[in-house]
């Protein structure tokens, strides 16, 4: 059975890699430091406790599972922490996936699928971002993702990595099998606080800013499924194996939600009331960020299952009732 290193394979998205990963035949082995991970969602190989920028652990887990290929999803990714002190993201972002990329040189690994985002186009210039938008960030996370990008083109062209970049746009909802979901502390994504509210776990949802240029006055986002994501990550790594070249591809459903939408949408899924609070807006938010995802349907065939921001939300709030009312 094919190894899979998965770093960051106990957080949300690269669990949810794992089970996927599990199903298409592949073993994936967390390495994970738990910073942000949960042992329970670690459950379809081993957990290895470690942090990205300890070579020696690194390689020691190497050495023992001797992976084909690495899917990489270690990272701090809050935008706001990262103005606040852009030097732990730098560290753990940046400094951490090179020590990964040593390593992973040291032991003749030479495919890797890397979790970028869409904050790395920074203000869009055009309502659907594609590939080829200008890569200009407007924050340190962003920043530290698009540093990561341009090292791995540089390996591509000195030592021969290949590396398939997958920029999300906002990844949502939970396995549909409710066997693991989103958790994260603290949470700063707009549909499990709006389900947290239904929930009663806070009293209110706050909506940064509604005075902007759209329909609704509210933010517009680009949601998918994390199982369409995974699933674009089982693509990826098939396409390396089978020896295709290096490559970026934006991963999202091309559609657009606006912040009320999505909680009109939640209230009407859970059944519950959720308050609104109007804030001011954040810095750094454009009004609209809306991706296409043209190039992974075309060269990775990737088609997402999850259309409908009900069946997304469905999924979200089915864990978020498991999870928090056991
Ligand atoms: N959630 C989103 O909407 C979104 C959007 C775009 C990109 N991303 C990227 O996807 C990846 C996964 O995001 P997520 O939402 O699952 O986050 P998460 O915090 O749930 O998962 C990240 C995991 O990495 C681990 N980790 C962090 N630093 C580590 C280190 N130094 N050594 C070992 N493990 C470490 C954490 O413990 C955690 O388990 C990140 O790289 C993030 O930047 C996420």
């Amino acid at each position: 059975m094919t190894t899979i290193l998965v770093t960051g394979g106990a957080g949300y998205i690269g669990s949810h890699a794992c089970k996927a990963l599990a199903a298409a035949g592949y073993r994936p082995v967390v390495y994970d430091n738990l910073v942000y991970g949960h042992e329970w969602a670690v459950r379809w190989g081993p957990l290895e406790m470690g942090d990205i920028a300890d070579r020696v652990r690194l390689g020691t887990v190497f050495e023992q599972y001797r992976p084909e290929a690495v899917m990489h999803f270690a990272a701090y990714a809050y935008v706001g922490e990262s103005v606040l002190d852009p030097l732990k993201y730098y560290m753990n972002n940046v400094l951490g996936s090179l020590s990964l990329l040593y390593t992973m040189r040291q032991f003749d690994v030479s495919k890797l699928v890397f979790s970028s985002t869409c904050a790395t186009y920074g203000i869009p210039k055009k309502e659907q971002l594609d590939e080829v938008h200008p890569q200009q960030p407007i924050n340190p996370y962003g920043c530290s993702k698009l540093m990561v990008e341009q090292i791995l083109e540089d390996f591509g062209q000195a030592y021969g990595l290949r590396s398939v970049t997958l920029r999300y746009f906002n990844a949502a909802g939970a396995d549909p099998e409710g066997e693991i979901g989103e958790v994260h502390e603290p949470e700063t994504h707009l549909i499990p606080l709006a389900l947290h509210a239904a929930l009663g776990r806070r009293s209110q949802v706050t909506v940064y800013g509604d005075d902007y240029n759209t329909g609704d006055g509210t933010c517009i986002r680009d949601y998918i499924h994390v199982n369409d994501l995974v699933d674009a990550h089982v693509l990826a790594l098939r396409a390396l194996q089978a020896g295709e070249q290096s490559a970026a591809y934006n991963l999202g459903n091309g559609q657009g939600y606006s912040v009320n939408e999505v909680i009109e949408t939640a209230r009407r899924v859970s059944g519950k009331h959720i308050k609104v609070e109007v804030g001011p807006r954040r810095v750094g938010d454009p009004p609209v960020l809306v991706a296409t995802a043209e190039k992974a349907r075309l060269e990775l065939g990737w088609r997402p299952r999850y259309n409908s921001i009900e069946d997304i939300i469905g999924s979200a709030w089915k864990w978020a009732q498991k999870y928090y009312q056991a």
